[in-house]
């Protein structure tokens, strides 16, 4: 019997590069069967800089996952972030055929919608649905059998620079990986953390990683809106390392074991071990003094956050308030402080919805990796992925099969 086809989630994230194997059950559900985690020397904030040292972190975890589920891996889906990614709205209008909206007229005015001037040195990653409008009735989620005679589409267009998805598709081919999809890694973390309920009621989910800090917007269903910041957890990393005079490797470890958001939530006669440079013997320091270091770069984070949200015009919408997840939300009392500086309900987020090895990858930093394989689930089967290897930037080629998997994933 053949073996069941697998799908595969690589998160090549700035500080590790995970990879998620699942297996699809007869319920419609996955289960991990498969993770690989090596830490990541290739990435500045989010993007690919040194070609080799990203093969090599991406051999060493896809190595460590098929040796997990005993299979070979051979197509991915792969996960991009950066300051080089850009979001926009569009709008399209045609005329309806027959003045009963069928799935050609949803082509035509998708097509419409995106006829837009993309620069020669982007690529479109992803072409989300927003709303229709039928005639002068707006907020239509499903047009499809609909009469009227003019039918318009509100779409989402996320786009990327060519050369830093080239540069992760050459990393993964190199590994003699076929990349299915190319998919923003925000996407995949909502994938993997939020509820159907907190999209439809409005929620940003807040991924705060080594690199980069990934926001996302949803309100009714849809994706309404996506920014990236280049600030995360390796900027708290090395503050401590400056503030505090100690090497980075020390730096990470006393972040992640005594660091805190908030000076506040610190009493002022406890102290930690803090190892010197230069062969000098550790110093017993204040913990306020790593959390008043950590504090100043937390708030910059989430100053940032809660200025990318009202940007977007949507911050009173968002009754599901914010999910944070990504290694850095782990951070203890982050999402009390976010809950203060920006005014809105937040929550952490891990990833849900899976079976199988679900316990290893319960914990943030695996959102983007569990998110990437959810999301090839969902849209899996569709050929639109296939002409991504080799073909991905003849931007002749629609992403219509994308839309309509929304389509009808809200359908049924
Ligand atoms: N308990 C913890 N407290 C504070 N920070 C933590 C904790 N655990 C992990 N981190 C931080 O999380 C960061 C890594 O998170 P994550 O794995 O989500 O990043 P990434 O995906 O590699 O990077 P990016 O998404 O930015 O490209 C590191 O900076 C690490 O120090
Ligand atoms: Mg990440």
């Amino acid at each position: 019997m053949k073996p069941e086809p697998l799908i595969v989630g690589l998160d090549v994230g700035t500080t590790k590069i995970c990879c998620i194997v699942g297996e699809p059950d007869s319920e419609g559900g996955i289960n991990v069967i498969g993770v690989g985690a090596a830490p990541s020397r290739g990435l500045d904030r989010g993007v690919v800089a040194n070609i080799e040292s990203t093969i090599e972190s991406i051999k060493e975890a896809v190595e460590q996952a098929e040796v997990m589920c005993g299979r070979e891996l051979s197509d991915v889906y792969i996960g991009i972030s950066g300051s080089h990614i850009a979001g926009m709205t569009s709008k399209g209008m045609v005329v309806i055929r027959d003045r009963e909206i069928r799935e050609t007229d949803i082509h035509r005015v998708v097509d419409a919608a995106r006829a837009v001037n993309i620069p020669a040195d982007r690529e479109v990653v992803h072409i989300l649905p927003q709303e229709f409008i039928v005639d002068d009735q707006d907020g239509i989620r499903e047009p499809i059998g609909m009469s009227g005679l003019r039918l318009e589409a509100k779409v989402y267009i996320v786009t990327a620079a060519v050369t830093s998805a080239q540069n992760l598709i050459r990393c993964a081919n190199r590994n003699g990986l076929h990349v299915s999809d190319i998919v923003l890694q925000q996407l995949a973390s909502a994938e993997a953390c939020l509820t159907q309920d907190e999209k439809e009621l409005g929620v940003a989910v807040v991924d705060i990683g080594g690199g980069t800090t990934d926001i996302a917007i949803f309100t009714e269903g849809t994706l309404k809106y996506t920014s990236v910041v280049s600030l995360g957890g390796n900027h708290l990393t090395s503050d401590v390392s400056v503030g505090m005079r100690t090497p980075a490797r020390h730096a990470e470890r006393i972040k992640r074991k005594y660091g805190i958001a908030h000076v506040d939530a610190v009493s002022a006669d406890e102290m930690i071990d803090v190892p010197s440079v230069g062969g000098r013997p550790p110093r017993s320091e204040p913990r306020a003094e790593l959390a008043r270091i950590i504090q100043a770069r937390v708030e910059e984070i989430l100053c940032a956050v809660a200025y990318q949200i009202e940007e977007s015009g949507y911050r009173d919408l968002l009754a599901g308030g914010i999910v944070f997840t990504g290694g850095t939300s782990q951070l203890e009392g982050l999402v009390e402080y976010a809950e203060v500086i920006t005014g809105l309900p937040c929550r952490l987020g891990r990833p849900r919805n899976v079976k199988g090895l679900a316990d290893i990858v319960a914990s943030p930093q695996y959102s983007t990796g569990v998110g990437l394989m959810l999301y090839g689930l969902k849209y899996d089967g569709a050929d639109r992925f296939r002409s991504r290897d080799g073909g991905m930037f003849r931007r002749v080629r629609t992403r219509m099969s994308e839309w309509f998997s929304e389509l009808m994933a809200a359908m049924f």
